[in-house]
Parts: C-alpha cells; structure tokens; sequence
C-alpha cells in the first residue's frame, strides 16, 4: 500500500486525517514539531486504528531533517501538508513567525520533493482567500475571485497557493491538490482524538463546549446586527473526519488519476450557512447542556458571511459531507467531556 507523509499530522485535521488514511490501509508517516499538538495524540490514533503511525518529531522548515526523514522512508508516494501557525489574531502580532512558518515549511517541502520522486502534493489552504464574497458569488465557488488578506495568517494561504502553481508551472512533475476548508468542527466518534485549543479558544465551537463545560461562564456571540436573518454571522461548518474523508479521496486522485489537472483547487464545505445562533441553538438540542451567551458588538475583521458551494468536489473527488449537523455537534461535546472527564 502506499506510503504517505502528513505534516502537521498530530494537530486536530491532521490526526483525522492520519486515522482515515490508515483505516483505508495507507502507511502514514507524521512530521510534527509538536508546536501546536501532543505526541498523546499517537496513543489516541493507535486506539482508533490499532497500529502507530510512524512519527518524526522534526520541523518542517528544516531543510537537513526533512531530507533525511525523506531518505529514511522511500518511496513516499504522497504529502499531506498541514503543519503550519494558524491563529489569526497572533499572526497579527507576530507576522514574521508566521510568514517565516508557514511560508518557510511549503518552501523546504518543495525543494525536497523537487529532488526525490515524491511529486504529489495536498495542501491545506482556506475560506480566508474569499474573504467577503460579493453576493452574487455566494455560495462561493472555486472561480470566484480571490480577495486582500484580513490577516497575516491569511496571507501565507494566498502566497502558498501561489507559490504551488508556479512551482507546478515550472516542473511539470509536480502534482498538487489545493483544499480549501471552510469552517471545521467536530471530533472523532471515538471521542479518542479531537481540537485541542490552547488558551482562550478563539473559535466558536471550542468556545461553546468549554462554556457548556462550565470552563467560561458564558459565550460572547459577536454581534446580531449584520445583514443575515437572525443578525449573526454565517459560516460553512464542516465536521472533521469528512473533512478528513476528503484528504483521502484527494490522494486517491493523485495516485490514480493520470488525466487530472496539475494543480487542483477544491472547496471543502458542506454547501450550508448556519448562523452563530443556529449553532447554539442546535447544539443545546443536540446535547441537552445549556450555553448561557450574551450579545456583544462585532469581533473586528469579521467576515458577514460565507459557505461553500462543494459541487467541485462533490463530482470530481466523489466526496460529499455526509453528517448531519446534530451528531457533529455531539461529537464535539463528547470530546470535551472526554478532556474534562466529564460524564
Ligand atoms: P493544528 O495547529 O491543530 O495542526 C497543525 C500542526 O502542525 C500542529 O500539530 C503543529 O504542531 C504542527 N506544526 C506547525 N508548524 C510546524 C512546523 N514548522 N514543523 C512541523 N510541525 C509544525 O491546526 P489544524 O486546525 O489541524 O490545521 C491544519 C491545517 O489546516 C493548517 O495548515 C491550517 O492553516 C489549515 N486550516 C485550518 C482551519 C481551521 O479552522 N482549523 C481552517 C482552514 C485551514
Ligand atoms: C465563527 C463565527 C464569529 C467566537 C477563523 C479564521 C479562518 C479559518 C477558520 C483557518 C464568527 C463567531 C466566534 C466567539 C462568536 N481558519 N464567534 N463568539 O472567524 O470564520 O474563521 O477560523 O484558515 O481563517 O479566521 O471562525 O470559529 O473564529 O468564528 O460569536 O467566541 O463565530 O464572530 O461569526 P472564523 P471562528
């Protein structure tokens, strides 16, 4: 079976990510550097999955390690590159952290696969690149037109994107899957493996399953007056192992599909807006725990709202999100139970 390395593969999409692929019988090797995970995380996968990834605790900006992690485990016959910085508030503050990560990790990727036969790759880009799609782009295809970075972090999305086509352009060897995520969210069934935030979680869902925890005392929904139905904003929630599910068809059409594109952008959203109230709401009926919210004013770069029109990868990578919204919220609540050892 084929051997792929996944960077980045021990945080949150990653480890999914690593279980899915494994469950269909690939050999899986990690890079993480642990920057933003736990190396317990290979515990939870062997529980899933019944046999460890191989793991190389190593950073990917790491020019000497990454080659000799790629000598060490020939033939590698797919990347998966997750590994980068992703909070959108530090990178504000530490902008060249963030250019230097995660610009600095595709780059060394990309020297090295350009000289060992490794030449397919899926990255992990971002809704970001849209931005505030105009109205008539919404839902927001692949096509729609890509628009300024709100954030540094956002940014290295846009530069990395562009750095894969003209590295494709210039080495026609080269084979990329460009994935652009929307909003994800979830835990594995499992409740073995799941996001774990650091601090203060900026993200909604993590917010709600620690104020439903009694870990914050409540949840502070970030205005009710923009221009959507119930006033808060929208987003394309995708749960994470179909999310991780789509990684798996991606390197499946990189390894069997001759005739694909060079370099392939796909949009991976379920194709629905759900309010930050339908969120709530849905996730008290989901679990029958209380999330006590107050209104506050908008969070500054904001976007109104934006989802994913997924026919691209409904019809090309033959994937679709498949699970309903109640049992992803569930999930995410059994893995915060499962870190506070709740009952
Ligand atoms: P995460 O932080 O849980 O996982 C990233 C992993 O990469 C971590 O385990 C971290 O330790 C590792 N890492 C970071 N820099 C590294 C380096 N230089 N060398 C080796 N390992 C390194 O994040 P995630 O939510 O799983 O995100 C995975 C990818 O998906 C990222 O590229 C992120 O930008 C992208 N993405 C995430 C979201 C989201 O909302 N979670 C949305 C769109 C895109
Ligand atoms: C979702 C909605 C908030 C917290 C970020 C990154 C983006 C991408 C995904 C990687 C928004 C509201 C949130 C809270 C709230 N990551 N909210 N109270 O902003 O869509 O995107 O993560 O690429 O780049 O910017 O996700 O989870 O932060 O917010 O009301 O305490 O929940 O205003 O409407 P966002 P989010």
């Amino acid at each position: 079976m084929a051997r792929i390395l996944v960077t980045g593969g021990t945080g949150y999409i990653g480890s999914h990510t690593v279980v899915e692929l494994m469950q269909q019988g690939y050999d899986v090797v990690i890079v993480d550097n642990l920057s933003n995970s736990n190396a317990e995380v290979l515990n939870g996968i062997e529980a899933i999955v019944g046999r460890k990834p191989d793991f190389e605790n190593a950073d990917c900006t790491n020019y000497v390690e990454m080659e000799r992690i790629f000598n060490t485990y020939q033939p590698i016959d797919g990347v998966i590159h997750f590994a980068a910085s992703k909070a959108v508030g530090e990178s504000v503050e530490q902008p060249l952290m963030y250019y230097r990560n995660n610009i600095g990790s595709l780059l060394t990727l990309l020297e090295i696969m350009h000289v060992f036969p490794t030449k397919n790759l899926v990255f992990s880009s971002s809704c970001t690149v849209y931005g505030q799609p105009d109205a008539e782009h919404l839902p927001v295809d692949e096509n729609a037109p890509l628009k300024k970075a709100l954030s540094p972090y956002g940014n290295t999305k846009k530069i990395n994107e562009d750095i894969i086509q003209d590295a494709a352009y210039a080495d026609a060897t080269l084979n990329a899957t460009i994935l652009r995520y929307f909003n994800p969210i979830g835990a594995h069934p499992s409740a073995l493996i799941g996001e774990l935030p650091n601090g203060v979680p900026n993200n909604l869902l993590p917010f709600v399953t620690q104020t439903a925890a009694g870990i914050r005392q409540e949840l502070k929904v970030f205005g009710n007056d923009y221009n959507t139905p119930d006033g808060s904003c929208i987003r394309d929630y995708i749960y994470v192992v179909d999310l991780a599910k789509a990684h798996v068809k991606a390197i499946e059409r990189m390894l069997n599909v001759p005739e694909r594109e060079q370099v392939e952008i796909f949009n991976l959203g379920t194709g629905r807006g759900l309010s930050v109230l339908e969120i709530v709401n849905g996730f008290e009926k989901a679990t029958g725990v209380r999330v006590p919210y107050t209104i506050v004013g908008r969070r500054e770069g904001d976007i109104e709202q934006v989802w994913a029109a997924p026919q691209k990868a409904n019809n090309i990578l033959g994937w679709s999100a498949q699970t309903p919204i109640e049992d992803v919220l569930r999930s995410a609540w059994n893995w915060e139970k499962h870190l506070r050892n709740l009952s």
